[in-house]
């Protein structure tokens, strides 16, 4: 299955992807949900489920004092995540760790992706001595205004299509299944309110083209185009924004 649906920012010609400025704050934040009132040097060695290309780890953690291992099902490419962490191709559902390996785990935007939620939680409980901090866009909140008006609802909705409804307690019930209790749950609202080049809202838009258009053909390019010139119109007039939410869940072992 395709991971179409990302907020990681494409690898550009020419140079290393930026991080975008509108999540910057939120990755601040979700550090420090991450450290969850612990000294970094407590908090290590961290596991990152799903790591993908690695940037999304070093957008969190750059600067920081933290290491550990990224695990993916893919085979590793080019690795852009921050030095010194090992990359292993790994399902996260087998690990091939020993019980309580690491003091914290991460797992962004992999949880809708996971055919059997419950037990792949249950499975990085087992290695991790410490908070597990899941963090899954929620693409029914994905939300594009012009002039006050939300437009392209249509084009939204095929290519949000597939991901999972209530999120937050399908989140919530797998952990509950894998005996971890929940000790801090949240929505992040992330706004874009500009559409320009190596912002969020461009690329996000870039992704949808890219699927609706050209990988599964749904959507003819003038349909498509005409909607991205009309946000573009409203950006220059400033009456653009583009919305979107993250749940955020801190999942702990449950204690007995
Ligand atoms: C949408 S990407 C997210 C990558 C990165 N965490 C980020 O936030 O940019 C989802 C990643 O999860 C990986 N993945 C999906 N199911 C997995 C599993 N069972 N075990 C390990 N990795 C998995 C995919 O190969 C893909 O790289």
């Amino acid at each position: 299955m395709t991971h179409h649906r990302t907020l990681a920012p494409p690898v550009r010609r020419g140079g290393a992807p930026v991080i975008h400025a509108e999540l910057q704050r939120h990755y601040d934040a979700l550090y420090d949900q991450l450290l969850n009132r612990r000294p970094a040097r407590e908090a290590r060695p961290v596991l990152d489920v799903g790591t993908g290309d690695g940037l999304t780890l070093a957008a969190i953690t750059q600067g920081s004092p933290l290491h550990g291992v990224g695990v993916d099902t893919a085979e590793p490419g080019h690795w852009l995540g921050p030095v010194g962490w090992s990359v292993i191709q790994a399902d996260a559902q087998r690990l091939p760790f020993d019980d309580r390996s690491f003091r914290s785990a991460l797992m962004v935007d992999v949880f809708e992706w996971l055919r059997h939620p419950a037990a792949t939680l249950g499975e990085i409980a087992r290695v991790t001595d410490g908070p597990i901090l899941v963090v899954q866009t929620d693409w029914e909140g994905l939300w594009f205004q012009a002039d006050k008006a939300e437009v392209g609802r249509h084009l939204v909705r095929a290519f949000t299509r597939g991901a999972p409804e209530q999120l937050r307690s399908r989140i919530r019930a797998a952990s509950t299944e894998a005996g971890l209790e929940i000790s801090g749950s949240s929505i992040a609202t992330i706004s874009a309110e500009t559409l320009k080049p190596n912002g969020l809202a461009w690329d996000v838009l870039e992704s949808i083209r890219r699927y609706l258009v050209i990988e599964s053909a749904q959507v003819r390019a003038r349909r498509f185009d005409d909607w991205r010139a009309e946000l573009q119109r409203a950006s220059d007039d400033g009456q653009f924004t583009m919305l979107l939410r993250r749940v955020v869940a801190l999942l702990e072992r449950a204690t007995v």
